[in-house]
């Protein structure tokens, strides 16, 4: 992506000998010129298969597909793609580069709400296909390829429903954040399904997967960038999580988790219409899918959701049922379902639905830990009990206790599997015990499922590709249910009084905008006066120049200040650098080592601060000395930087606090990072 004239792409941020690999080496440009989202695939059925990608600036869009790679004889009509603009609104400033895109009839499109401006978002339908089949495709700008000639740019339409075949899908939840965990467990999930020789045919992911705020940025750069290698061949069935909800509303239908995803509401892949993308339902083979909004619809049985779920699952006729959503009914990971309202409801309002449908696997995050169930059903009280809600209380594991075993077909409260899986990225939590649970594993990871005919097995892979739980359901014959007054129980939890807080890190995917060693402008006396200094046009003729890091004490610095020692206890430090699209920022921060605190300003707006407990400059209050305790650099995130920060050009300002003017050193060495 296009950031910056300072930008170098360094795996690698030093600061002397002390250094941290924040990245792997050499990684491709993702996405690809001149895609600005890659092309990934999206709903699909035994006849369909959509393919959306992304570009700065518009193209002439064609997809050809075939069953040879090297022979794509068909192509899509323009009546089968949907083509949405981000040309921004009337108080919004385009690049001079996309005015000549404001013309009446891309103002027409359909638009996109938050996405860079100048994108413009292809949607393609595939049409009329076999069912079972592999198709190869490649996206064109009238007659150029886009798109290398690469047998991983396919895609597999469904069997045909009702299909007796192994089925095999992998279900996460809470990954989005752009670090490394969400690496290592995408790619123990790759490594798994490498060594077992059995690819996935679809993936389920139960929300949250754009951190914080589901904007825009934070979905190109968390979930399409770094699941890319999966995307483009495989289905990704979504949910919105609270995360998303913070920009997207499923009550309008509206934000950049809606413009990212195209779900069917029509039906079209089986299931009752749902007339929303916010839930739907869809068929693969012998399985039903249900997926429900648990943010922000009303949960209530009287109200739309509730309703089309009950009539959904009357009307389903496979032989199982599994359905997804982001709020877990049952949890005691980093949220409570004792305590949470969002949680109580769906237990409450939805689970008694859910039950009497004959749901058999529920499939939630929100919680970030893995929690999985005991067979069981109707826990529908708060506070959770296990007493005469458990069916099976053995460990559902054909080498252990033994498969849980409910009637072939569909049948009412015969029991349900509870998985939260909530662990694929976010820092972990766990608060308590649920009696309900058979496994807890408070390890990232994520979950791999194979149904084949009347055998369901589930295994939570973690992020070493290690399998850390594995239950199965088996359908067969008829099952009479036993409720057991008093069943198995899990361990007590007893919380850890020794916990570990986890540092921030920056984006595993992250360039450098200002490196150690860059030249700033500094000061020390005489101190600037007001804030002005901190803005983008203030004059800072008068300062000195040196490279960073600065310091004097403890330490080699490349620029030396000795001179400070005992007299000036506030180093000012400014540095300019070009973005060239704003719009494009996912997050800035500074991996920066001071001593004793510090103030970083954009723009003239605080974005950061640590170790001065209030005001600035001369007025600092409560700076403390920044001690043994937690040495060293750190990674810091400028608060609402995509806000602060400009087209062209930018300040990053710095005031370093000393404790006091006796204090033997002082310290500054910030690098400024931008993940992209
Ligand atoms: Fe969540």
């Amino acid at each position: 992506m296009l950031l910056g004239s300072l930008a170098s792409r360094s795996p690698v941020v030093s600061f002397g000998i002390a250094f941290i690999l924040l990245g792997e080496v050499c990684r491709a440009i993702n996405p690809p010129e001149p895609f600005t989202r890659a092309p990934y695939l999206q709903f699909s059925s035994p006849h369909l298969m959509h393919v959306v990608w992304r570009t700065a600036g518009p193209i002439r869009p064609n997809v050809r597909f075939g069953k040879d790679l090297r022979q794509l004889d068909q192509q899509v009509r323009a009546m089968d793609i949907v083509v949405r603009a981000a040309l921004g609104t009337h108080d919004q400033k385009l690049l001079a580069r996309w005015a000549p895109l404001v013309t009446k009839a891309n103002l027409a499109l359909p638009k996109l709400h938050s996405a860079p401006l100048g994108t413009f978002q292809y949607e393609v339908r595939l049409k009329d296909l076999e069912p079972s089949t592999t198709y190869y495709y490649a996206v064109y700008d009238g007659d150029r390829r886009l798109t290398p000639e690469h047998a991983s740019f396919q895609c597999v339409t469904h069997p045909p429903v009702g299909a007796v075949q192994p089925v095999r899908f992998w279900a996460l939840g809470d990954g989005g954040t752009g670090r490394e965990p969400q690496s290592a467990v995408h790619q123990a999930m790759l490594q798994t399904l490498e060594r077992e020789q059995h690819p996935l045919d679809f993936w389920i992911h139960v929300g949250d997967m754009a951190y914080g705020i589901g904007r825009d940025m934070e979905f190109q750069s968390r979930f399409f960038e770094s699941y890319d290698v999966t995307l483009r061949h495989k289905v990704c069935w979504p949910t919105m999580g609270n995360h998303e909800g913070h920009t997207s509303s499923g009550r309008t239908g509206i934000g950049p988790y809606y413009d990212a995803y195209v779900v069917p509401t029509r039906g079209e892949s089986g299931g009752l219409a749902s007339g929303t993308e916010a839930y739907y339902s869809f068929d693969y083979a012998n399985i039903h899918f249900i997926c429900l909004d648990s943010h922000d619809l009303d949960r209530r049985p009287g109200e739309p959701m509730a309703r089309w779920l009950k009539a959904d699952l009357e009307k389903a006729r496979a032989d199982w049922l599994i359905a997804f959503w982001h709020h877990p009914p049952y949890t005691k990971g980093s949220h409570d379902s004792d305590k949470e309202r969002d949680l109580i409801e769906m237990r409450q309002h939805i689970m008694p639905i859910i039950e009497q449908g004959g749901v058999d696997i529920v499939l939630t995050g929100h919680s970030h830990t893995y929690e999985r169930s005991m067979l069981m059903d109707g826990a529908y009280a708060t506070n959770t009990v296990a007493e005469n809600v458990i069916l099976d209380d053995g460990d559902g594991n054909p080498s252990g206790d033994g498969a849980y075993r409910k009637s072939a077909g569909i049948h009412p409260h015969e029991g349900t599997v509870q998985v939260v899986t909530g662990n694929a990225g976010a820092n972990l939590g766990r608060v308590g015990t649920l009696p309900v649970m058979r496994e807890v594993v408070l390890e990232h990871g994520s979950v791999l499922i194979d149904v084949h005919g009347d055998t369901l097995v589930a295994r939570m892979i973690n992020r070493e590709g290690v399998e850390r739980d594995l239950f199965s359901v088996v359908k067969r014959g008829q099952v009479a249910p036993v409720r057991l007054a008093l069943p198995w129980q899990p361990p007590t939890w007893v919380k850890p009084t020794n916990t570990v807080s986890i540092p921030a890190m920056p984006a595993l995917d992250h360039r450098v905008l200002i490196p150690e060693g860059a030249a700033w402008r500094y000061v020390f006396d005489p101190i600037p006066r007001g804030m002005a200094w901190t803005y983008a046009d203030y004059d800072d003729d008068g300062w000195h120049s040196g490279e960073s890091g600065f310091g004097y004490g403890a330490g080699v610095y490349k620029t030396g200040l000795e001179s400070m020692r005992g007299k000036h206890g506030i180093l000012y430090v400014r540095k300019a650098f070009d973005i060239e699209q704003a719009d494009r920022i996912t997050e800035m921060g500074l991996w920066i080592d001071y001593d004793d605190g510090f103030i970083a300003y954009l723009n003239g707006r605080e974005v950061a601060r640590a170790g001065v407990g209030r005001s600035s400059g001369r007025n600092a209050q409560k700076v403390s000395a920044r001690g043994e305790k937690e040495p060293g650099p750190r990674y810091v995130v400028l608060k609402d930087a995509h806000k602060h920060a400009k087209d062209g050009a930018n300040v990053l300002a710095i005031e370093v606090q000393n404790a006091s003017l006796e204090s033997s050193d002082l310290r500054l060495n910030p690098v400024l990072i931008l993940e992209d």
